[in-house]
């Protein structure tokens, strides 16, 4: 189907499903209204207000993969609050940490005795030696470079155009006619963060090796597979040269997993065979809870000493935060990693994901559209493109808001909770078999009512 009409038929059907969503949500309606007395633009974070609903429904409970909203609407949760609780809301040994930790103190700024237990794990679990925490893998990902830039001697980095790495300045860049910019829209950014920052295409091996040749980069910090700009797999043999290259110019890795952490146990990185110099995951290695880990290699941690000895050790390094690595982080970041983020959970969720990659597939063969789904183990994303995506400025001609809006509220008036920004189902251990089949079934009817054909039952 042409995209034209389809566009067409996404905004009838937008307009239709947002009187649904109105109708079947008056307390929220007023609830948001109520709220706008004390928060700017009426909630707590301002992109609350980026879902293609006409206000943000207002949750009362979530557990599990489900999700119950102030007016009573049961709704199958596969944004997970986009990743934060990627192993379901409120896992029970989660829970159980966090009513144990409430007891024993909270924050002390010293070390609690799951300390060492927590970078037990961290190292059996990923493979890197040494670890910190941090709040949000945001920080996490900005006292990661400061690393890289403290024992490289260097300024600048590198990333992927379409790359997103939380709220970190230096990665908040666009690569427009072939030069690195600071991203439109940006709040209060007062540098030029082209100066020091260098974005490249994914996938693109020659713009790599000619951005490393000057023997300048600090570090390229990447996603393994980018998820933030639709989904952008890697091309075989990318992350192979991607590490030749950078170990020939003495530029460090910096891989960050918050998302593809999704791949399997230990991330992509363990699960493929990556070396990355510095790791950062953050979102749900917690179980929810705010807290963010970051890895090195024993050769940089033994720089970073030789650097604090020559700095005479103590004073502000511009690393870390007064509640990382707090009695409360290390008790649910032990649950998780022990009893949560476990072979078993990732066993399930790759069955559900299967299941629901087959269904989804189909549906869109059914629909006649040409679209294609890629994935990364139990993160899904429906990417309109009849082939994978290769960089941004591919992912970007394919994507469509008004599609992507009437797919999003259609699925969520038939109770599916889809991930904004783009369209991601992720899937957690608590997603039932039954859950999964009921996100096909809609999403099977959604295609089809956008192409004006009946799917396949
Ligand atoms: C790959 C990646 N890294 C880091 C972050 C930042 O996470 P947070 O917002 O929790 O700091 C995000 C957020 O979406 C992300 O997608």
């Amino acid at each position: 189907m042409e995209r034209a009409n389809l566009e067409a038929r996404a905004r009838a059907l937008i307009e239709a499903e947002t009187e649904v969503f109105r109708a079947r949500r008056p307390r929220s309606a007023a609830a948001h209204e109520e709220a706008t007395s004390g928060f700017f633009d009426g909630v707590p974070q301002h992109w609350m207000l980026d879902w293609p609903t006409p206000f943000p429904l207002v949750v009362d409970q979530a557990s599990g993969a489900e999700l119950v909203d102030i007016d009573g609407n049961r709704i199958v949760d596969v944004c997970l609050g986009d990743t934060g609780a990627m192993f379901g809301h409120g896992p029970a040994p989660v829970l159980e940490a966090l009513k144990n930790a409430g007891t024993r103190g909270l924050t002390t700024m010293l070390p609690s005795s799951d300390a060492a237990a927590v970078g037990r794990l961290l190292v059996e679990r990923f493979g890197l030696p040494r670890w910190q925490l941090g709040a949000t893998a945001s920080d996490a990902n900005r006292f990661a470079i400061r690393v890289a830039r403290a024992v490289t001697g260097r300024a600048k980095l590198l990333v992927f155009d379409g790359c997103y790495h939380g709220a970190v300045d230096d990665t908040l860049v666009d690569l427009v006619d072939g030069r690195t910019v600071s991203r439109r829209n940006l709040l209060g950014q007062v540098r030029d963060l082209g100066e020091l920052t260098v974005s490249i295409p994914f996938n693109d091996e020659a713009a790599l090796e000619k951005a490393l040749a000057a023997q300048d980069i600090a570090c390229v910090l990447a996603e393994p597979v980018m998820t933030n700009c639709g989904m952008i797999p890697p091309a075989p043999g990318f992350h192979a040269a991607l590490r030749r290259l950078t170990r020939a110019a003495g530029t460090l890795l910096l891989i960050d997993e918050t998302h593809t952490i999704s791949t399997g146990l230990g991330g992509y990185s363990k699960v493929h065979g990556l070396e990355p110099d510095l790791m950062v995951m953050g979102k749900p290695i917690g179980g929810g809870v705010p807290v963010s880990v970051w890895g090195m290699t024993q050769a940089i941690s033994d720089r970073l000493h030789v650097i604090r000895r020559e700095q005479s050790g103590h004073g502000h390094s511009g690393i870390g935060t007064t509640l990382s690595g707090s009695a409360l982080q290390l008790a649910c970041l032990r649950a998780c990693l022990e009893q949560v983020m476990t072979e078993e959970a990732y066993r399930i969720m790759q069955a559900r994901a299967d299941r629901i990659e087959a269904g989804f597939k189909a549906a869109i063969a059914a629909a006649g559209l040409d679209w294609t789904v890629a994935r990364v183990g139990a993160r899904l994303e429906v990417v309109f493109s009849p082939v994978p995506v290769r960089n941004a400025a591919e992912a970007r001609a394919a994507a469509s808001d008004t599609i992507e809006a009437a797919l999003h509220l259609s699925m969520l008036n038939l109770g599916y909770l889809l991930t904004p920004f783009h369209n991601m189902v992720l899937v957690s251990p608590a997603l039932s078999e039954q859950q999964a089949d009921g996100l096909v079934a809609a999403f099977a009817t959604v295609t089809g009512r956008l192409a004006e054909r009946r799917a396949a039952a």
